[in-house]
């Protein structure tokens, strides 16, 4: 790969921070969440979480130790504004300064991401992601963060997976807030998209020749046999998931099938939430894609019963313990395709990495071997992208270390370090020195 080439780990503000209450934080829509009855499993909480707020210079030697260049991490809004969401709250700005210079005096260059879910209470109070006319709190807060920033922050990422937002947070509700609406759900896709294109000027006047651009979670849909019923669905799942977000940004409208499937089925009254300029903006050039990559899908039509529909084509391999399959061609294939079709002009893997657990040996080990396979499989998959002209320049790997993994709480592990949520005792497992060995090479 490129001596330039970003090595880097991937965090978010809620999931590791802890310290919800402190230094003028407003309360967040996750502390809400985590705060309402059987919304996060085993009632866990993040108001502790790996207590990286007062641990971050710690947990930043790790960066070292890897031998890292870059970092991707993201800002509390509830940390930075208060309730009127228009006034700053310096102690807020201040511990991102103080973490941002850390990493800069050890030479690691800061990605940053403004929305990594965690927004204010009172921002979805006033109607949040659903009303348009909330966009503009967005704005005041990306204002305010890159005016703060911009002379030291050289990669701003807007929104982190829209899709995952809408989806979980407003379709199937298990994520916050826990609504379960389609027609808003895509409202809301279309406002964090809109909000994305109008974020960007306001980033680039504030941070100049910094590099903007926006992190997108993309499954590939594969169908499970070549019944026609089976390549249809696959072709829904694929403008659902992908295409509704890649279409957009790169010039084009909405998938259109997929439009028509939802209301024809009566899921929506229609796609009625689209001002005239509205295309213009969601497609304002970005510098780069950042691609969260965990695995594919292998799709099979509910149209016809299972035992009409064998055999599956595909045999799925290997699962994580989200039951996400291992599947690193997918990854190589999807830079291919998503650099074939939409052109970015550079692309970052802004994710990609496993939930395993496994126990600390006596020796206080943590033989991790599966994450191994899974990091080592997944760069080789980047590689020969890179080897056929893809423009890849960074690879993060989900995550530094063990962390709040959202309404799973604290069962699912994706750390290189692993976290004892008791004593907050760090132990970096074999997956750590491996990428250490793959980045020194
Ligand atoms: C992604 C999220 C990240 C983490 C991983 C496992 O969807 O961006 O915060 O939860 O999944």
């Amino acid at each position: 790969m490129k001596k330039d080439f970003m090595w880097g780990v991937a965090t978010s503000s809620f999931q590791i921070e802890g310290s919800n209450d402190i230094d003028g934080k407003i309360r967040s829509i996750w502390d809400e969440f985590c705060d309402t009855p059987e919304k996060i499993k085993n009632s866990d909480h993040a108001k502790i979480a790996c207590d990286h707020y007062n641990k971050f210079s710690d947990d930043f030697n790790f960066l070292d130790e890897l031998g890292v260049n870059c970092y991707r991490f993201s800002i509390s809004w509830p940390r930075i504004v208060k309730e009127d969401l228009k006034t700053k709250n310096q102690k807020g700005l201040d511990f991102y300064h103080r973490m941002i210079n850390n990493l800069l005096d050890r030479g690691i260059e800061p990605f940053l991401t403004l929305n990594h879910w965690d927004i204010p209470q009172i921002f979805l109070e006033k109607g949040g992601w659903t009303n348009r006319d909330c966009i503009k709190y967005f704005l005041e807060y990306s204002d305010i963060v890159s005016r703060e920033f911009g002379d030291i922050i050289n990669y701003w990422i807007t929104h982190n997976e829209p899709w995952v937002i809408s989806n979980c947070g407003y379709k199937d509700g298990i994520h916050a807030p826990g609504e379960k609406s389609v027609y808003d759900s895509l409202k809301v896709n279309h406002h964090l998209l809109v909000s994305h294109g109008q974020a960007v000027p306001i980033i680039r006047s504030n941070s100049k020749d910094s590099e903007v651009g926006i992190v997108l979670n993309l499954t590939p849909g594969m169908p499970a046999s070549s019944s026609s019923e089976d390549q249809k669905a696959t072709l829904l799942f694929n403008q659902f998931f992908n295409d509704w977000f890649l279409d957009p940004l790169y010039g084009k409208k909405y998938p259109d099938e997929v439009a028509q499937d939802w209301i024809s089925n009566g899921l929506i009254p229609g796609i009625d939430f689209i001002n005239d300029n509205d295309y213009d903006i969601i497609s304002t050039p970005t510098d780069f894609l950042g691609i969260n990559y965990y695995s594919r899908a292998i799709i099979r039509s509910d149209s016809i019963s299972e035992s009409d529909n064998l055999p599956i084509e595909i045999v799925a391999g290997e699962k994580t313990d989200f039951d996400w399959e291992v599947y690193p061609d997918g990854l190589e294939n999807l830079l291919i395709d998503v650099h074939r079709r939409y052109s970015p002009k550079s692309i970052y893997i802004t994710e990609n990495g496993c939930a395993y657990d496994y126990p600390i040996e006596s020796d206080g080990d943590i033989l991790d071997t599966k994450r191994v396979e899974y990091l080592e499989s997944h760069i080789q998959a980047c590689r020969n992208a890179v080897d056929k002209g893809v423009p890849l320049n960074g690879y993060m790997h989900w995550s530094l270390m063990d962390n709040f993994e959202w309404a799973e709480g604290y069962c699912k592990k994706f750390g290189l370090i692993g976290i004892d949520f008791e004593t907050l005792k760090r132990t970096p497992k074999k997956s750590f020195w491996k990428y250490k060995e793959i980045i020194n090479s």
